[in-house]
Order: structure tokens, then sequence, then C-alpha cells
């Protein structure tokens, strides 16, 4: 029976049930096609090599396409991690190919939300890296797209998965902290050498780095009301690799207050001007990148929220902060498509929720805006919370 059900006529029923069945006929996945879920790779630069690995690591999941208008990128990653994919030119001629069930966008950031809209148009599932459209209203109209479809957008980052995460989730959930007060979360470095897009309109500091903290922030403390900020551009000319000498147009430094309820105000600094010696792994134990300030407590998570490595936890004046939940749980920042792929053919719901991307997205406007007016900006979208249950 399993063999003889078609994903055409899968698709076709799961179409008939309704949005709200959406999940139980996801169900059906890997009982209706008894198959891997066929994904679709567009973009193969340098994210590609931490994606690619995580996507074939998974017993659920067959990477059948690769697509770069730098084809011969395309041609690279399927020879370097022995994909045996088609590769493709441009979207068009991959969705015209060999059939696949979801697309995983790792291009310039400018060019993601038409890319996923052509993808969700053309029946497929989409996780895309951040941000998953230019304006929130895009983003939004993506969602309504992809519902219309009985199909499922996400947005990176994956941050909510991480124990450390859970952990500072629950703590503040438990009361452990008191009542919270304020946070403060950065993320810098000196900026990507090898793309243009991450300083041309459209990219930015915030959308690529900023981005983050603003995720775990919000999905810390709660959905943000408003937002005011100030941004600028520290260094006006670059070099990178594909385009030599650049103008830069997105601000490569910003300075974003976040008001969640009950007065709560939390802070991000992010910029491609930050001289950061320690690097990414931030392997000293004691060096944080976020810290959440309650009045009975507080807790500083070691490394970055990407990049977990611990969360030192005070909550007494005599006691010396204590190193909590160093484990990692397998947690990578690249398994995000992995994740939320499986979670498709399980039937299951991931933590990684889009109206969280969505609303990320709307801050990262509104801060634009906020600086640009030198007003607060009030922001509309909300997303499930506590993310941690
Ligand atoms: N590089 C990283 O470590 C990293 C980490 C996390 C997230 N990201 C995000 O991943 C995305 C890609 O970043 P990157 O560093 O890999 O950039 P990159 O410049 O190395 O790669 C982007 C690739 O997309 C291709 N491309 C552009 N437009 C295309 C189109 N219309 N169709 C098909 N291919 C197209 C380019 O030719 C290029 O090969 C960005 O959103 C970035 O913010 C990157």
């Amino acid at each position: 029976m399993r063999d003889k059900i078609s994903r055409e006529h899968f698709l076709k029923t799961t179409a008939m049930a309704g949005a709200a069945l959406l999940v139980s006929s996801l169900e059906g996945w890997a009982a209706a096609t008894g198959k891997k879920l066929r994904v679709a790779v567009i973009g193969c630069g340098s994210v590609s090599n931490r994606y690619l690995p995580q996507l074939l690591s998974s017993q659920l999941i067959e990477v059948v396409s690769l697509c770069d208008i730098k084809y011969e990128r395309a041609v690279a990653q399927n020879n370097e991690y022995k994909v045996k994919a088609q590769t493709y030119r441009n979207i068009d001629t991959m969705l015209k190919g060999v059939p696949f069930d979801m697309m995983v966008t790792l291009t310039d950031m400018q060019v993601h939300g038409e890319l996923n809209r052509k993808a969700l148009l053309a029946g497929k599932h989409v996780w895309s890296e951040k941000p998953m459209a230019n304006t929130y209203a895009e983003g939004k109209a993506l969602l309504d797209l992809a519902k219309s479809k009985k199909l499922r957008i996400w947005g990176a980052p994956a941050v909510v998965n991480s124990p450390q995460f859970a952990f500072m989730s629950r703590t503040i959930q438990e009361g452990k902290l008191g009542r919270i007060a304020a946070a403060h979360g950065q993320y810098g470095h000196t900026g990507p050498t090898w793309s243009a897009f991450f300083y041309e309109k459209g990219g930015g500091s915030m959308p690529d780095l900023g981005v983050y903290n603003m995720a775990t922030l919000t999905g810390l403390l709660g959905p943000a009301r408003a937002v005011m900020a100030m941004t600028s551009i520290v260094n006006p000319e670059r070099t990178v690799d594909d385009k030599g000498k650049i103008k830069v147009e997105a601000e490569d430094n910003a300075h974003i207050l976040l008001e969640h309820d009950k007065g709560v105000i939390s802070h991000v600094m992010c910029g491609f001007n930050y001289f950061d010696p320690h690097g990414h792994e931030a392997g000293n134990q004691s060096l944080h990148s976020i810290q959440i300030y309650g009045d009975y407590g507080n807790m500083r998570l070691i490394g970055y929220d990407w990049e977990t490595n611990g969360v030192m936890l005070d909550t007494s004046w005599d006691k010396p902060a204590v190193l909590m939940s160093a484990e990692k749980g397998g947690y990578e920042w690249q398994e995000g498509a992995r994740v939320v792929g499986e979670s498709i053919v399980n039937g299951t719901e991931p933590l990684i929720n889009v109206e969280h991307a969505l609303h990320v997205l709307e801050i990262i406007e509104a801060a634009r805006k906020s600086s640009a007016t030198g007003m607060k900006v009030k922001l509309e979208s909300k997303f499930p919370w506590p993310v941690v249950k």
C-alpha cells in the first residue's frame, strides 16, 4: 500500500485537508511516501559548507539539487561533498528539473524573498537563511502564501534550539532571577570579506549578526512592543573578494532598544567594525555575549547564542557564580534546515517558529525607521511565546 500512494496523490489529499490538519497531514509523510524528504539547496557559497554536512548526515533527507548563479560553485560543492545531486544555473531551471520537496535558501540576503516566493508558488516547503524577506510585509505575504498552499516556511536562526537557550528560558520562567528588568546582547566582528551583499542596501549588520541576539532576547523575554535605535556607517568603503572596492550602503553599526511587556527593556549591539581577538569560539569560559538581569539574580550566556558554551548563573551575594548547562547536546547553529526537514518527515512541530523570524524582521525594519526619524516605532507582530514550555 505504502508504495502505491504516489507523492502527487499524497499532496492532493493533504491539500484538501485544510490548514488545521497540517500537522496530522505531515504525520502522513513518511507513511504515505516511505521516502526521504528531497531537498534543493540554492546558493552554494560560504555557508553551504556548514549546511551540506548537516543535511547529508540525516537519514530522513536527500539532497537532490544544487543551484548557484555562479554555476561552478554548485558543481564544486557537488564534488566536494559527494552529494550526487543535479546542478542548476538558476532557480527557474531547478524548479522545472528533478522534483523536490523543500528548498534551502543560502543566497545573498537581498534575493531571499523573491526566491522563497518562487519556491512556494511551485509547491515547495522553504527553509531560508536570514532574513526570509527584505521587509516584514514581504515576509508576512510569504507566510500567507505558504498557508494558502498548505506549505511550511521557516527562517533562520536556530538559536532557540540550544540547551543553553532552554536553560535560560526555564530559569526565567521559574522566577529564579526574580522580576526581570533588563538584558543585553552583542555580536560583532570586523565584517565578511568575501561578498559585497553584506554591505549593500538590504544587507547590514542587523540582518547578518544582530538577528541572532534579537531572536534570543525576544525568545527569552517575549515579543517586543516597540523599538528605538541608532544605526550608523562607521567604515564607508570596503574591499571585498567579489567586487573589489565598494561603498558601504547598509548599517555596519547598530544599537537597538527593545521594549517588552512588564517594563522589561533589552538592548542589542551589533556591527562589522568590532575587533574581537577571542573569535567565534569564545573558548575562555568567562566571556559572555548575552546578559539577563532580574532583581534576585542574573545570568550570562558564555560564548555566543549561536555558539553556546554554557551559562553563568548568579543568585547569591556570598557564593560565586555557577557555570550551568555547558552541554551542547548536539546543537549546532547550522542545523535549522535539517531539523525542520526532519520535522516534516516525522510530523512534529519544531521549536523554530516562522512568526518569530517575522517578528525579528519587523524589529530590523523598525530599527532602521527609528534611527532615520529619531522616533520610537511600535511593532504589530507577535509569535507563540514562551518558546520553551
Ligand atoms: N557565511 C557564513 O558563515 C554564514 C553564517 C550564517 C548565515 N549566513 C547567511 O547565509 C547567506 C549566504 O551567505 P554566504 O556567506 O554563504 O554568502 P556567499 O556570498 O558566500 O554565498 C552566496 C551564494 O549565493 C549565490 N547566489 C546569489 N544570488 C543567487 C540566485 N539568485 N540564485 C542562485 N544563487 C545565487 C552566489 O552566487 C553565492 O555563491 C546569507 O543570508 C548570510 O547572512 C552565512
